[in-house]
C-alpha cells in the first residue's frame, strides 16, 4: 500500500500562530491589532506568500495588514518572511476569501486588494468560480469605510474587463483610476508589485489595474 502523503506545511503552520489564523476562537470578527488603533487597515485577498504585504507594511507599521490565503505553503512561507523582517502588523487568515465577512467587522477597512486572482478561464462552465462578481462586490462594500478603495490587478484582460463592467454597474463603486499597462502608466509610481506580477513583467507582459472608490 502507498504512503498517504502529508502536507509538511500543515504542522508548520503550528511555529507561527501569532500570525497565521486558522480558526475563529469565537463567533466575533478577528481581534483587531495593533491594541491602538491602526491608522489604516487593509486587506489582501489571496495573497500568496505575502510579498505585497510585506512590502506594503514594512513602510507603514502604524497600518493593520490581513491576508486571506488557502494553500499552507505560502502561509508559512510568508510568515517565515515576516518574522525574519520582525514585521508584526500582517495576520494572515487560512480561510476561503468567500468568507471574509466572517472575519472582519462592517465598515472598519480602507483598502481592499485582489491581486491576481485565478482567472478561471479554461472552460465556460469554470467562470462560477471566479471571485469578482456584483454579489462578492456588495460583501466587500459592506466591510469598507465610506472612504475606502477596492483595487485590482490581473495579468488577464478578459478578467480586467469582467471586473471593470461589474465595478461600473455596482451603485455602491465608481471606478476613479485604471490602465490596461500598468507598469507604462502614471499609477505605476505608487505601485507596488506583487510575487506574480514580477513573474508577468519580467516576461514582458502588460499589467492591467483598477482602483475603485466605495460610493454611499
Ligand atoms: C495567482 S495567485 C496570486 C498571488 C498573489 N496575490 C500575487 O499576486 O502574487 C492566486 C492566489 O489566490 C489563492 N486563492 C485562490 N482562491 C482562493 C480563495 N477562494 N480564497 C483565498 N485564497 C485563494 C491561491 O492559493 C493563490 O495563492
Amino acid at each position: 500500500m502507498g504512503k498517504k502523503f502529508t502536507n509538511p506545511y500543515i504542522s508548520e503552520m503550528d511555529n507561527y500562530k501569532d500570525i497565521i489564523i486558522t480558526e475563529k476562537i469565537s463567533n466575533h470578527p478577528v481581534k483587531p491589532f495593533p491594541d491602538t488603533q491602526p491608522l489604516k487597515s487593509i486587506i489582501d485577498i489571496g495573497c500568496g506568500s505575502g510579498n505585497f504585504l510585506r512590502k506594503y507594511a514594512q513602510n507603514n507599521p502604524d497600518f493593520s495588514f490581513y491576508g486571506f490565503e488557502l494553500r499552507f505553503k505560502r502561509l508559512v512561507k510568508g510568515a517565515i518572511k515576516f518574522k525574519k523582517r520582525d514585521i508584526s502588523n500582517i495576520r494572515l487568515i487560512r480561510d476561503r476569501a468567500e468568507n471574509i465577512r466572517d472575519w472582519i467587522k462592517e465598515k472598519s477597512i480602507d483598502e481592499i486588494y485582489v491581486n491576481f486572482p485565478d482567472p478561471w478561464a479554461k472552460k465556460k462552465r469554470q467562470l462560477k468560480h471566479r471571485l469578482v462578481t456584483r454579489e462578492y462586490l456588495t460583501e466587500l462594500f459592506k466591510l469598507l469605510k465610506p472612504t475606502g478603495h477596492f483595487i485590482f490587478k490581473t495579468d488577464h484582460p478578459i478578467y480586467f474587463q469582467w471586473t471593470m463592467d461589474r465595478l461600473n454597474i455596482h451603485d455602491h463603486f465608481k471606478v476613479i483610476e485604471y490602465s490596461d499597462d500598468l507598469h507604462q502608466s502614471e499609477y505605476d509610481k505608487a505601485n507596488i508589485p506583487t510575487e506574480f506580477e514580477q513573474l508577468f513583467k519580467g516576461k514582458g507582459f502588460p499589467v492591467y489595474y483598477i482602483r475603485s472608490i466605495v460610493q454611499p
